[in-house]
C-alpha cells in the first residue's frame, strides 16, 4: 500500500474504481498507440480487460482493426488474437473516452528547434481527455517529461471543468521504460514506477498496472516519477558521452578504446560499460535530458554534465565522416566524388526506428563534402528526412555494385559482415561489429 493511505479509510468512489480494476470489469483507455502505446493497450488485452486504443492516426488504427501491427515488438498473432475475442478495439473517436475508466497517455514529447520541450501532443490529448472526462476516471501520463508536468501542466487542465484530482477523479505518472527490439525486458518483467498526486490515485495506478506487470515500485509523488524517467537516461547520456570522448581521446594515445572497456567491465562491482557509438539516437537518449536541463533552467539552475554530454555525442557523427575521410585518404581518394555505402539507417540494432539517428547526420555531413552516398537497412526501406532523400538498397546489390567506403552505422544482425569486410575497399565500423578481425582497410571509432 503507498505511504500515508489509511486502510481503514474508505472512499467510496476509489473504492468503486480499485473492485473494477481487480475483477478485470475496467475499461482501459490508451491514448497514442506507437511504439509504447500499443504494446501497452495490447498487453492490457491479453490480460483479459477490455481495452480501446486512441490515435489520430487514422492509418494505425485502421490497421489494428485488421488485426495487424506495425510495430515489432508486437506480433500480428498477438493483435489479432485480442482484436478477435474483442478485448480490443481502436479508434480516431475520442468520444469514446468517456466510456472507458482508465487513460494512459503515451503521446510524443519531442523537443523544438530550440531543444525547448515541445508539450504540445500531451496538451491536446489532455484536452481532450478534459472535455469527456468524468468522476471515478483515473488518468496516467506515461510519456517522458520533465517533473512538474502532471501538476502544471495536466492536472488544471483537467480539474477546469470543476472536478478535483485524488476525490473527483484520479492522476497519475508512470515513466515508460520499453526498450524496443529487446526480447528479454518485456512489459511485464521491467518494473514499473508509479507516482500519484495523492496516495489514492498512486493505490489506483499500481492496481492497473499490477494487471500486466509483475513488479510496481509506488513513489511519493508525481514529480518523483517524472524525475526517475529523466535520472535513468541521463544517466545513460552522459555515460555515453564520456565513453566516446575517452574514443576520441584514445585514438591520440593510441590505445584501443574497446579493449579498454572489455577489460574494465571484468571489475564485479562499481563499474558499468557504456560503449562509444556514431552519436545517440531514438526518441528517448538525445531528447530526455534536455526536458530536464530546461526545467533546471526554469530555476537558475545550469545542468553542466548533461550540456556537456550533449555537446560531445552531438559532435560524434563529424567525427565518423573524419574518420571516413581518413580510411578515403589511405587509398588516395577524396571524400568529393566517392562511393560511401552506409549499413544501416536505423538508430539501434533490428529496429526501423530512424528518429535522431546519427546516420541520418553521417549521410547529410557526407552529402555536403561531395561523397555519393547510399544506404542499405532491411527495416528502413526509403529516408525522406531535411535534405536527404534517398531509398535503401541491397547489402548484396551495394557491394556488388562497387563502393568506395563502406561505414557500419547500425549493427543489424542481417548484414554479412564477412562479405563487407571482403568486398569493400576500406570500412569504417563505427560500432567495433568486427572485433577480432585485423585487417588494415578497417578504421574503427
Ligand atoms: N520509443 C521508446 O523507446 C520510448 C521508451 C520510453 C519512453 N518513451 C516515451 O513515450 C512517449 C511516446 O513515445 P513513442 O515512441 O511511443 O512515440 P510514437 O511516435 O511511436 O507514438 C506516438 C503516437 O501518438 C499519436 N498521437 C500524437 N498525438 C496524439 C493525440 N493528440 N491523440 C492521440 N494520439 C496522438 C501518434 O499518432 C503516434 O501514433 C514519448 O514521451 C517517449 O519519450 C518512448
Amino acid at each position: 500500500m503507498p505511504r500515508g493511505v489509511d486502510p481503514s479509510y474508505s472512499h467510496p468512489v476509489t473504492d468503486a474504481l480499485l473492485d473494477r480494476i481487480r475483477s478485470k470489469k475496467a475499461r482501459i483507455g490508451v491514448i497514442g498507440l506507437g511504439y509504447v502505446g500499443l504494446p501497452l493497450v495490447v498487453e492490457f488485452a491479453k490480460s483479459g480487460v477490455q481495452a480501446i486504443g486512441f490515435d489520430i492516426d487514422a492509418s494505425k488504427i485502421e490497421t489494428i482493426s485488421h488485426g495487424e501491427s506495425y510495430i515489432p515488438d508486437v506480433s500480428n498473432e498477438d493483435v489479432t488474437s485480442v482484436v478477435d475475442a474483442g478485448l480490443l478495439s481502436a479508434t480516431t473517436d475520442f468520444t469514446q473516452l468517456a466510456d472507458v475508466d482508465t487513460i494512459n497517455i503515451c503521446v510524443p514529447t519531442p523537443l523544438r528547434k530550440t531543444k525547448d520541450p515541445d508539450l504540445s501532443y500531451v496538451v491536446t490529448a489532455v484536452e481532450q481527455i478534459a472535455t469527456h472526462l468524468r468522476p471515478g476516471q483515473l488518468v496516467i501520463l506515461e510519456s517522458t517529461t520533465y517533473p512538474g508536468t502532471v501538476t502544471e501542466v495536466v492536472q488544471p487542465r483537467l480539474e477546469d471543468q470543476g472536478l478535483r484530482a485524488g476525490i473527483d477523479f484520479f492522476l497519475a505518472f508512470s515513466p515508460e521504460r520499453v526498450d524496443p527490439g529487446n526480447a528479454e525486458w518485456t512489459t511485464r518483467n521491467i518494473p514499473k514506477v508509479v507516482g500519484g498526486t495523492d496516495p489514492r490515485s498512486t493505490e489506483l495506478a499500481a492496481a492497473l498496472y499490477g494487471l500486466i506487470v509483475d513488479t510496481i515500485v509506488p513513489v511519493s509523488s508525481t514529480r518523483v516519477a517524472e524525475m526517475v524517467k529523466l535520472l535513468e537516461n541521463t544517466f545513460r547520456a552522459v555515460n555515453i558521452g564520456l565513453v566516446n570522448e575517452l574514443a576520441l581521446m584514445c585514438r591520440d594515445l593510441d590505445v584501443d578504446v574497446w579493449e579498454v572497456i572489455d577489460a574494465a567491465k571484468t571489475k564485479p562491482f562499481g563499474f558499468m560499460p557504456f560503449y562509444p557509438g556514431p552519436g545517440l539516437g531514438g526518441h528517448c537518449i538525445p531528447v530526455d535530458p534536455f526536458y530536464l536541463s530546461w526545467k533546471a533552467r526554469q530555476s537558475g539552475f545550469e545542468s553542466r554534465f548533461i550540456e556537456l554530454a550533449g555537446h560531445i555525442n552531438a559532435g560524434m557523427p563529424r567525427y565518423v565522416v573524419e574518420r571516413v575521410a581518413e580510411a578515403l585518404n589511405s587509398r588516395e581518394r577524396a571524400v568529393r566524388g566517392s562511393r560511401v555505402h552506409l549499413f544501416g539507417m536505423a538508430y539501434k540494432p533490428n529496429v526501423g526506428d530512424v528518429r535522431e539517428s546519427p546516420a541520418l547526420d553521417i549521410a547529410e555531413l557526407l552529402l555536403r563534402q561531395g561523397a555519393i552516398v547510399s544506404y542499405s537497412d532491411p527495416f528502413v526501406p526509403t529516408v525522406r528526412e531535411g535534405c536527404l532523400t534517398l531509398d535503401a538498397v541491397s547489402a548484396e546489390q551495394a557491394l556488388a555494385d562497387g563502393l568506395d567506403a563502406a561505414v557500419i552505422t547500425t549493427h543489424h544482425d542481417v548484414f554479412d559482415y564477412d562479405g563487407i569486410v571482403r568486398l569493400a575497399p576500406v570500412v569504417v565500423d563505427t560500432r567495433n561489429t568486427l572485433s577480432g578481425i585485423d585487417a588494415e582497410h578497417i578504421f574503427r571509432l
